[in-house]
C-alpha cells in the first residue's frame, strides 16, 4: 500500500481523516492493554496509539522495526506543543510489519553517546537521527542557494576530470595507476584550479562547480582526504568582482540559516593586521581578546624572563580567572606552538599573584590594566620570542581561551575577508621561497615590480573568506600574463624543464589568448557545518572518513588481490 501522509505531516486539521503511515518504530510505551508508538520517518515523528486487539502483534514489534499502520486521526489529550504532529496521534485499526531489525548498537536519539567510531561503522544507523538528518538537509540547502545564485549572475556549471596529471607543489596527491599505460599514474585533483583557468581560456566567462577535491595530508575536524569545493572563476574580472560574488552568496546563506542580515560590505583585514592583533590569519571574530604588542610596558622590567629581549614581547589578557588545570592545559597548548611556557599573572580586586605578579613594577601593572582595559580581575599570559612565533602561540592561546570562558556565541557569525597575503613563503625543507597560494596568482600592483626581487615582502592579489575561526575559501587573481608567469616561476625556482614537464600543456594555453580572471574555490564542508552547527565537518558528511583516514564501515582503505596489483605492473612491500 501507499502511504497517504509522512510522519511530520499531520496535525488538527486532519482529525477524523483516516490515514496510512510507514516508518520505523522509535518508541515504543505500554499503558495498560494500551500500546504506544512514536513512529519516524525522514519528515518527523507521530504518535500512534495501539489497542488490545492488536496485543499478539505488540509482543513482536521492537524499536527499529519498519511497520505500516492505517489508522484515524484524532485529537491528543496531553498535547506536545515542541513536535509539529504533537497535538493528534492515530488510533491505529490496522498494523503490518515491512521488515524487522535487529537490536541496534546504539540508541537512535538526537544526542548520542555513542563514539564516533560506533557511530561510523554503522553510519547508516547514525544518519537515522535527526540532528544527522538537520545536518544533510542543511548541506543540500547550501549547494542550491549557491546554484540559484550563481545561476542568477550567468555562470556555467561544467564537470572536470577527476583523473588528472600529478603536478608539484601544494599538498601530496593521491594517485591512480593506469592498467592501460604501464608504470604511469593519474593524480586526484586537490582542486580543479588548472581546468577551470582553462575554461577561462576557452570563453566559458562564468564557471562554477560543486567538486569533489582530494589531498593526502594529515586529517583534523576541518579536514578531510576527500572533501568538496564550490569552484569558480570569471572572466574579465578581477579579484575584486570575485569577493562581491561571494559576498553575496555569504549573505544568502546567512539569513537562510542563521537568521542573521547583513547589508553592508564585509570587513577586509590584511594578513598582517590579522597576525598582530590575532596571531591568525582566520580570525574567530566573534570576540574580541586582542594580543597587544609589550615592548613598551615592560622596556626597563625587572621580570627575569623578558628582561632585556630582543625579541618581540606579546600578550593577552583575559578579564577572567585562570584556574591551575586551565593554566596546565595553556603550557601544553603554548609548548605545541612553539613556546615554553610563558609568564603568568593573575590580578583579583587590586591583588597580583602567578609566576611574574612578584617581579612587576606598579607602573607595569597600572599600563597592562589600561592596555587590555580590565577592571577587577584578569589574567595575562605574556612571551618574548621572534614575531612570527609568539604571534603564532598567542593566537593559539587566544582561541584556547576563548573556548575555557565560552566567549564565542555558536549562533553568532562573523564573516570576513583576509587580504594582502605575502606572495610566497619560506620552505625550510626545501630551502627556497615557494609560492605560498599556486604559481599562478597574481602579485599585487604594488608588488609587481619587484615581487621576484624582494620576495619576503611580495603582497599576493589573493583573498580568504573566514567564518568564526575557520578558512572558508581561498582565491585570487590569477597571472594571464606570460612575461610575469615566467618571473614567477624563476622566483620559486622552478627550471625550465620542470615547467615544461609539469605545466607545459597549460602555459601553451596562454598563447592563443586569454581574458584576464579571477575566481576562487569555497569549503563547502566547513561552511555547511558552520551554518547547521556541525561540531566537526565529518558531520556533514554523509560517509566520512575517521581521523586515521579509515571508512570503520567497510575498512577502506584495504588490500588488494595479488591479481590486481599484477594487472597494474605494481608490487607492494
Ligand atoms: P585552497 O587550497 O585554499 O584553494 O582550498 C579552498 C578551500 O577548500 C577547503 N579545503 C578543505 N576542506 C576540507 N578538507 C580539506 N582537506 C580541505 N582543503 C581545503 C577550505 C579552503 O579554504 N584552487 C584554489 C582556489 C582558487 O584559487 O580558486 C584552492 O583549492 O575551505
Amino acid at each position: 500500500m501507499k502511504r497517504t501522509h509522512h510522519c511530520g505531516q499531520l496535525n488538527l486539521s486532519n482529525v477524523g481523516q483516516t490515514v496510512l503511515l510507514q516508518g520505523w518504530v522509535k518508541k515504543i510505551r505500554k499503558m495498560g492493554a494500551m500500546n504506544f508508538i512514536d513512529l519516524r520517518d525522514f519528515y518527523g515523528v507521530t504518535q500512534l496509539i495501539i489497542d488490545e486487539s492488536h496485543g499478539d502483534l505488540m509482543q513482536t514489534i521492537k524499536t527499529e522495526y519498519v511497520i505500516e499502520v492505517s489508522g484515524i486521526v484524532v485529537e491528543r489529550k496531553s498535547k506536545n506543543l515542541d513536535l509539529p504532529t504533537g497535538e493528534i496521534e492515530i488510533k491505529v485499526t490496522a498494523i503490518q510489519i515491512i521488515n524487522k531489525a535487529d537490536l541496534v548498537p546504539f540508541q537512535i536519539e538526537d544526542h548520542s553517546e555513542a563514539l564516533e567510531d560506533t557511530r561510523l561503522t554503522y553510519r547508516y544507523l547514525d544518519l537515522r537521527r535527526s540532528s544527522m538528518q538537520h545536518h544533510l538537509k542543511t548541506r543540500a540547502k547550501l549547494n542550491s542557494i549557491f546554484r540559484t545564485t550563481l545561476e542568477n549572475h550567468n555562470f556555467l556549471e561544467v564537470e572536470t576530470p577527476y583523473f588528472g596529471k600529478s603536478t608539484p607543489e601544494g599538498a601530496r596527491d593521491f594517485l591512480v595507476p593506469s592498467r592501460l599505460n604501464k608504470n604511469k599514474f593519474y593524480a586526484l585533483p586537490q582542486s580543479p584550479q588548472l581546468y577551470k583557468q582553462l575554461l577561462m581560456i576557452s570563453g566559458i566567462d562564468r564557471y562554477y562547480q560543486i567538486a569533489r577535491c582530494f589531498r593526502d595530508e594529515d586529517l583534523r575536524i576541518d579536514r578531510q582526504p576527500e572533501f568538496t569545493q564550490l569552484d569558480l572563476e570569471m572572466s574579465f574580472a578581477t579579484g575584486e568582482d570575485v569577493m562581491l560574488l561571494v559576498e553575496e552568496l555569504v549573505k544568502n546563506s546567512l539569513v537562510e540559516f542563521k537568521g542573521i542580515k547583513i547589508t553592508e560590505p564585509l570587513l577586509r583585514m590584511p594578513y598582517k593586521e590579522a597576525i598582530k592583533n590575532y596571531g591568525i590569519d582566520k580570525p574567530d571574530l566573534r570576540y574580541d581578546l586582542k594580543i597587544h604588542d609589550l615592548e613598551e610596558v615592560f622596556a626597563n622590567t625587572e621580570v627575569k624572563m623578558l628582561a632585556g629581549s630582543t625579541m618581540s614581547i606579546r600578550g593577552i589578557m583575559i578579564d577572567q580567572l585562570v584556574g591551575k588545570k586551565q593554566l596546565e592545559e595553556l603550557v601544553e597548548t603554548a609548548k605545541q606552538n612553539g613556546i615554553n611556557g610563558f609568564g603568568f599573572a593573575k590580578v583579583e580586586n587590586g591583588t597580583w599573584s602567578g609566576s611574574i605578579a612578584s617581579q612587576l613594577n606598579e607602573k607595569e601593572k597600572a599600563m597592562l590594566l589600561d592596555k587590555f582595559a580590565i577592571k577587577s580581575q584578569g589574567t595575562l599570559l605574556v612571551q618574548t620570542a621572534p614575531y612570527n612565533v609568539v604571534s603564532q602561540a598567542m593566537g593559539a592561546l587566544r582561541i584556547q581561551l576563548a573556548k575555557m570562558f565560552n566567549l564565542a556565541d555558536p549562533n553568532d557569525c562573523k564573516p570576513l575577508w583576509v587580504t594582502d597575503f605575502p606572495l610566497f613563503e619560506w620552505s625550510e625543507e626545501e630551502q627556497r621561497f615557494e609560492a605560498a597560494h599556486h604559481p599562478f596568482t597574481m602579485p599585487k600592483d604594488c608588488s609587481l615590480a619587484d615581487f621576484d626581487t624582494n620576495k619576503a615582502e611580495a603582497i599576493a592579489y589573493a583573498y580568504d573568506l573566514v567564518i568564526n575561526g575557520y578558512e572558508i575559501g581561498s582565491g585570487s587573481q590569477r597571472i594571464t600574463d606570460p612575461v610575469i608567469q615566467q618571473r614567477m616561476f624563476d622566483a620559486v625556482e622552478l627550471t625550465a624543464e620542470t615547467v615544461e614537464r609539469n605545466f607545459g600543456w597549460f602555459m601553451n594555453a596562454y598563447k592563443y589568448g586569454a581574458p584576464y580572471h579571477a575566481g576562487m574555490g569555497l569549503g563547502i564542508d566547513r561552511w555547511a557545518m558552520i551554518m547547521s552547527n556541525a561540531e566537526s565537518i565529518r558531520d556533514v558528511i554523509a560517509f566520512p572518513k575517521n581521523s586515521s583516514g579509515v571508512d570503520p564501515m567497510n575498512n577502506a582503505p584495504d588490500f588488494v588481490e595479488e591479481k590486481q596489483l599484477k594487472e597494474l605492473f605494481i608490487k607492494t612491500v
